[in-house]
């Protein structure tokens, strides 16, 4: 437990100290304890009690959510070394005094305020801004609580994408932003940096240095596949920042080749990697900033040479629009299996399904016959199977016999008299025997 000031900045001290993954999460916890304490923001508090604000340029998470952040082990460590690096080589260059500005704070101020309190005093001019009141009142007593008033913090409610110092010539060595989740989706980070870049030195670091998206081919079902990078889709940095703020959109859409090859067997994955501060980096699996996002083969049809493309829209809830290519179908010279072909599990018409299925994703064209589809879809329902996800295992495996493994996993071994009453139910669809529920048919078939 940090009891006390001093035993709050000595796990402060062993936080900046660690190897990255090193921090132990007890102390992660017992610092969001004490700062809770001070502040009267506890993470513990039911989310709904504490209110997102919706912006045009994406939503500043709600104060608890906020606290929730300094949770994420990984990610505050990296972010608050990455700070404290970049105000110590600032410091070596110039006398000072060196000029920060934090955008979004969150009740904690976490990239910073607790660097502030480890150190003697830094000749620092500091502007910490929030959105949320609640924000600003928890960081005021921080400051207040620990003896930083000598900084002569400059403490803002404003939103980022807006907000302009006081004195226009004002620039800054330093600004932080954290406010943004994976593929930079929902929150206004790409805003923030586009408004606020104007207001950096030309020598000044942006903080993080770079949000880097990338695309790459995945194979789902074999661990020791390395992935295969198709290439970056955007890159947040300064020269984006500024290109945005001039006006330039350019970067904000963005196309990519699918490699030529075979990649039937493969899915696309997005992936977000920041460069907090120099070396220091998070990276896939990191921490929620990094969460990878696996496209289904159903969205993602994989056409060689053809490009993807990628458009940030929406900048009230920002998201890249991510667009494949339309396949363009060839009529199939392949001849399906019979109906009444089984495999180990003895349900007829399932391996039928699963080679037309096999060849649509080749990009060829074949039909499922209406009686087909709604015989097909009895059985999913017998089984109490979702159809989609069934569509979907069957399009993600290449083996009819990985299909059928997948299949037993789901339902368990059946009886005979069970698989006998499916086929025969089948048997009768198929030859329109008892009319079956009316369904449509997939876009696809
Ligand atoms: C993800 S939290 C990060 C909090 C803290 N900086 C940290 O790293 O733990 C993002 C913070 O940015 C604030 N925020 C989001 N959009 C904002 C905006 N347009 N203007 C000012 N603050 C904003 C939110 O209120 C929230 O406190």
């Amino acid at each position: 437990m940090c009891e006390s000031k001093v035993q709050f900045i000595e796990t402060v001290n062993r936080l900046f100290s660690a190897e990255k993954g090193a921090v132990v999460t007890s102390d992660i916890k017992n610092m969001v304890a004490y700062l809770g304490k001070v502040t009267q923001v506890f993470t513990s508090t039911d989310m709904n009690e504490s209110h997102t604000a919706h912006t045009a340029c994406g939503v500043a998470i709600s104060p608890v959510q906020a606290a929730k952040c300094f949770e994420e082990t990984l990610r505050t460590q990296i972010f608050a070394q990455g700070v404290a690096l970049a105000i110590e080589d600032n410091l070596k260059l110039r006398e000072g005094p060196i000029k920060i500005l934090y955008a979004g704070t969150g009740p904690y101020a976490t990239l910073l305020l607790p660097f502030l309190t480890s150190r003697e005093k830094l000749p620092l001019e500091i502007t910490l801004l929030d959105i949320h009141e609640e924000n600003i009142a928890a960081v005021e007593a921080l400051i207040a609580h620990f003896g930083l008033e000598d900084y002569n913090i400059n403490v803002v409610l404003a939103d980022a994408t807006q907000w302009c110092p006081a004195c226009p010539q004002t620039r800054f060595d330093i600004i932080i932003s954290e406010t943004m989740t994976a593929l930079l989706k929902r929150e206004p980070q790409v805003y923030i940096f586009k408004h606020l870049v104007q207001f950096l030195k030309s020598t000044g670091v942006l903080i993080p240095e770079e949000v880097s998206l990338k695309t790459w081919l995945t194979k789902r079902v074999d661990e020791e596949y390395e992935d295969l990078l198709i290439g970056e889709f955007f890159c947040l940095d300064q020269a984006c920042a500024l290109a945005l703020n001039k006006g330039d959109e350019s970067c904000l859409t963005s196309q990519l080749i699918i490699p030529d090859g075979d990649w039937a067997e493969h899915v696309v994955k997005l992936t977000t990697d920041i460069r907090v501060y120099r070396h220091l980096s998070l990276q896939e699996g990191d921490c929620s900033l990094n969460i990878a996002f696996v496209f289904s083969p159903y969205d993602a049809v994989l056409m060689p040479s053809k490009p993807i493309t990628f458009s940030y829209i929406q900048p009230q809830s920002p998201d890249f629009e991510v667009v494949f290519p339309k396949p363009d179908w060839r009529q199939s010279e392949f001849t399906l299996p019979e109906s009444e072909d089984v495999g180990e599990l003895g349900i007829i018409q399932i391996k039928r399904a699963f080679q037309r299925a096999y060849i649509i994703k080749r990009g060829e064209k074949l039909t499922a016959p209406n009686d087909e589809w709604q015989a097909e879809l009895a059985i999913y329902e017998a089984l109490s199977l979702n159809p989609f996800e069934v569509m979907g295992k069957m399009y993600e495996v290449e083996r009819f016999s990985d299909f059928e493994a997948w299949l037993l996993a789901q339902v368990g071994r059946l009886e005979k008299e069970q698989v006998d009453l499916l086929n025969e139910n089948c048997r009768s669809q198929l030859s329109n025997q008892a009319p079956a529920v009316q369904r449509s048919l997939p876009e696809q078939c």
